[in-house]
């Protein structure tokens, strides 16, 4: 059968409930009950990283429910362990070892919004101690982490949500839905950008006078990263140093995927390639400033073939519009995370003739016998274009998708589901193919991925 939109519509219920099903109950040894947190009890928080996001996460994690105190803290650098007394409050336990955190019966769950390179390790250290994770984006810094992850996930038996919070905002929530209507037919192209250009865009965070030895906790930042001598630089700007972070790729794409496959319920891709440079930011960084990645998806019972197209350009200079399209053989919807414009476009079913045509090139009576022998063909009815329409959403002003992203996480911890709008397994689906896209620039290679299995596979005959 065809994979059209609408048959794709009413097979992708069955099939996101197998997802759920098999990813929630595949067999383990033992399951440990999940523990309700009743709605009238408080979920105690503790956030692990206390940098930009984690100001931000934790504040989002308090704006989305009333039941939600914080409790701990946990970060490598003591002006930040001092700016969260300064800012939420001087009885906010404070440490820089986040085992302290994990050790504390008054924690419920924890934000862990460290650089990337430490995200697997304390997901599953904080699962395995019995806490409910959010854990910020990329869920892995490698490829090779992700199914440990989940692992851990589903063994634990508590909640874990993962942080790209725009598909909890209503923009992605109104794509999601008029895509299910089958509104732009069948996907053939996506595209989807976040270019910048500025110091801070390109990741040169500020760096405090007061950076040492001393107040930074240099070999617990390290990790699993190789032993160098202290340097602020690769502290406070991490993202630029392939040894923490994951490059615009890990960064920025996954953004980008990750509301791809939310609105139309993709499992992923499996080619990608990619290509780019270190254009203008040549400060020391060893990833590049300009990527651009192709990602193939294939066609299958619910979806059609399609090729997604993601570029981050840090260095232009140019007129900049940071937007998603999704293009189908109807119309296209084209988002940003505060708003959508949806064009509806279908041809009519006469092809027409003239312009740039050959039918001028013919002599005078071919064109009468062309002319006669359409008509015939194309009755007047066939020959008229149906309207293009277009429709415009704004989100609501109120909406706040990262406040709305911690309420998923919270209610679920409360109804005892493991699952959330972002679980690991619909996280790594978007994490593995972005690390797939590094792989790719750094090895010079196509890589071949298994969007169901999770897993690279060797190139396809
Ligand atoms: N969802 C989003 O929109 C979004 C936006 C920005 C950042 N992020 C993610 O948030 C994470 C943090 O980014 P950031 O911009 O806040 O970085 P940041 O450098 O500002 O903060 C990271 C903090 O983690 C601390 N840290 C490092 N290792 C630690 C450890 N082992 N234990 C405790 N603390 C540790 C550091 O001291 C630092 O203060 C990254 O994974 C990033 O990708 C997500």
């Amino acid at each position: 059968m065809k994979p059209t939109r609408r048959n794709f519509i009413k097979k992708v219920t069955a099939a996101s409930a197998l997802v759920a099903t098999e990813s929630i109950a595949r067999p383990f040894a033992s399951i440990p009950n999940l523990t309700k947190i009743s709605p009238n009890d408080k979920i105690r928080i503790a956030t692990i990283g206390m940098g930009i996001q984690g100001h931000f996460d934790t504040r989002a994690a308090l704006k989305s429910s009333s039941a939600v105190e914080l409790v701990a803290a946990a970060d490598l650098y003591d002006g930040r362990l001092q700016r969260v007394k300064e800012t939420f409050g001087a009885s906010v336990f404070t440490t820089r070892d986040y085992r302290e955190i994990l050790a504390r019966p008054d924690v419920d769950a924890v934000l862990v919004v460290t650089p990337d390179h430490w995200h697997d390790h304390i997901t599953k250290d904080a699962l395995k101690a019995g806490k409910h994770v959010y854990c910020e984006k990329p869920m892995v810094h490698h490829i090779d982490e992700g199914l440990s992850v989940i692992d851990a996930w589903k063994k634990s038996g508590k909640t874990m949500q993962v942080g790209s919070q725009r598909i909890s905002g209503a923009a992605f929530q109104e794509a999601r839905r008029l895509l299910d209507a089958g509104d732009i037919g069948e996907i053939n192209y996506i595209e989807s950008n976040n270019d910048r250009f500025g110091a801070i865009g390109a990741w040169n965070y500020s760096i405090p006078p007061d950076a040492s030895p001393e107040t930074c906790d240099w070999d617990r930042f390290l990790g699993d990263a190789p032993k160098t001598p202290f340097d602020a630089k690769h502290f406070f700007r991490w993202r630029n140093y392939r040894e923490y972070g994951t490059g615009v790729a890990g960064d920025l794409f996954v953004h980008l995927i990750t509301g791809v496959h939310y609105v139309t319920r993709s499992m992923g891709p499996d080619r990608i390639f990619s290509s780019g440079q270190l254009s203008y930011w040549n400060d020391g960084r060893n990833v590049p400033d300009v990527l651009v990645s192709i990602l193939d998806y294939p066609k299958t019972d619910t979806q059609s073939q399609f090729q997604m197209v993601l570029r981050v350009n840090f260095a232009n200079a140019g007129s900049i519009k940071n937007l998603t399209r999704i293009i189908g053989t109807e119309g296209q919807i084209e988002f940003s995370e505060n708003n959508l414009i949806v064009t509806k476009k279908k041809l009519p079913k006469a092809p027409g003739y003239g312009n740039y045509d050959s039918f001028f090139t013919f002599p005078e009576n071919v064109q009468k016998d062309f002319v006669k022998q359409y008509e015939t063909q194309y009755p007047a009815d066939t020959r008229q274009a149906e309207p293009i329409k277009e429709m415009r959403f704004d989100s609501p002003k109120e909406d706040d998708q990262h406040a709305n992203h911690f309420a998923n996480f919270f209610e679920n911890i409360q109804k005892g589901s493991q699952g959330t709008i972002e679980d690991p397994v619909f996280a790594f689906r978007a994490a593995g193919p972005v690390l797939a896209c590094n792989e790719s620039y750094f090895d010079k290679k196509t890589v071949y991925w298994d969007p169901v299995e999770m897993k690279k596979v060797k190139r396809k005959k």
